[in-house]
């Protein structure tokens, strides 16, 4: 995990702030999100806003606290060493504010940095991965169809219905994409492309936008605890459209390619060391419309209980009629050289995704 110390600027602040914009929610109270809100905890130096919820809360989105309006504080600044960790590696658990409701099914605000939100011209199109602050991973089929000019990137997004997180998002315009050479739709194989956006803009980085890293060819890693993360498209038009998120395991590739000769769905698939199969409980993300998103599949570096490696991408929505779900993902490991490649020839700086 990459640690930082909370420095709690803010309170050293003004605390006359401005309160323009704020929805007024009781006699001399306002909505601000939790970080501004002058009522918490101090422990080491360290500041916990009181999440709890009140009925006047319930006046405000859940991201919000109702605040005494001579508690506001103002928008606390992040230090520069927060700003960046290694790539795959996330911040403190501080940051992971959660939906009223929460059930576990939904990612955390930071918790996978590198999630990337697609977009064609105005809906959502898929999830990606950021493994540079210039270079996004995601499927073929997520943009093969997409304009590329109307194509945008949204790291470091998370609940997409409103714009209440305590760090922003960023917004990026795709200036090149690069589908892989091979991808072929049938047989749905080599399903990976890169996006790239403009050298004079690039991502910034964040505790909520970091890269992941991309494993080695030769890598052979512990995949019993992996995780998918993304947005569901029927989510959209919800109050809250949050990032789902479910672990899963990768099964050795013996057994992948005898699942996929055995199911109908394999045997429109190249079905070779190009794809991973993941397996693990079904559920409405997993078993729901995911089809085609192109959800990162994302596995602990060996050692590292909380570093990721993207792993693989969902080419084919899993089998749910078994009582085991069958993933079908792109196996990014056996595109590291082409991607490397690719970035190289535009001298791109490939450090950030390598361990
Ligand atoms: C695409 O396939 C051809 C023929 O199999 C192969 O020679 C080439 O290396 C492949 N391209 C990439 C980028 O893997
Ligand atoms: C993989 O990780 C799991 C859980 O941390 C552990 O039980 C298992 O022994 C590990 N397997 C290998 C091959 O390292
Ligand atoms: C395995 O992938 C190659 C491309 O790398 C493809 O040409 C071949 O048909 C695939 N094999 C099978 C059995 O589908």
């Amino acid at each position: 995990m990459c640690f930082y110390r909370i420095v709690v600027i803010c309170l050293l602040g003004s605390l006359v702030p401005s309160i323009a914009a704020s929805k007024v929610c009781g006699p001399e109270k306002h909505c601000v999100p939790y970080e501004q809100c002058n009522e918490g905890l101090m422990v080491d130096g360290k500041f916990y806003p009181d999440r709890s919820r009140t009925t006047l809360d319930e006046n405000c989105h859940y991201m919000e606290k109702c605040c005494n309006i001579p508690d506001k504080l103002p928008t606390p600044k992040i230090p520069e060493e927060m700003m960046s960790c290694p790539c795959g590696g996330r911040h403190d658990l501080w940051y992971y504010l959660r939906p009223l409701g929460y059930k576990q099914q939904e990612a955390k605000f930071g918790e996978f940095p590198w999630l990337v939100a697609v977009y064609g011209s105005d809906t959502y199109l898929c999830s990606g991965a950021l493994i540079t602050p210039l270079a996004v991973i995601t499927t073929a089929h997520c943009v093969q169809n997409s304009e590329m000019e109307k194509v945008r990137l949204l790291a470091g997004e998370w609940d997409a219905a409103v714009e209440l997180e305590p760090q922003p998002h960023q917004q990026r315009s795709v200036v090149e994409t690069l589908v892989h050479p091979n991808y072929t739709q049938m047989p749905l194989a080599h399903n990976i492309a890169i996006l790239l956006v403009d050298k004079e803009k690039p991502f910034q980085l964040a505790p909520n936008v970091q890269p992941i890293c991309l494993p080695p060819p030769r890598i052979m890693y512990n995949y019993s605890q992996c995780y998918v993360s993304g947005w569901q498209r029927s989510d959209f038009g919800r109050a809250a459209i949050l990032p789902k998120r479910w672990t899963l395991y990768v099964l050795p590739p013996d057994q992948c390619r005898t699942k996929l000769r055995l199911s109908l769905l394999g045997r429109r698939h190249a079905h070779n060391d190009s794809l991973l199969c993941a397996g693990g409980d079904k559920g409405d993300f997993v078993c729901g419309d995911v089809d085609m998103t192109a959800v990162p599949l994302m596995c602990p570096l060996s050692g590292h209980d909380d570093r990721f490696h993207l792993a693989g991408l969902l080419t084919r929505t899993a089998r749910c009629d078994g009582p085991q779900l069958l993933g079908i993902y792109t196996n990014v490991k056996l595109y590291r050289q082409w991607i490397d490649l690719k970035l190289r020839e535009r001298n791109l700086d490939i450090r950030h995704y390598m361990v």
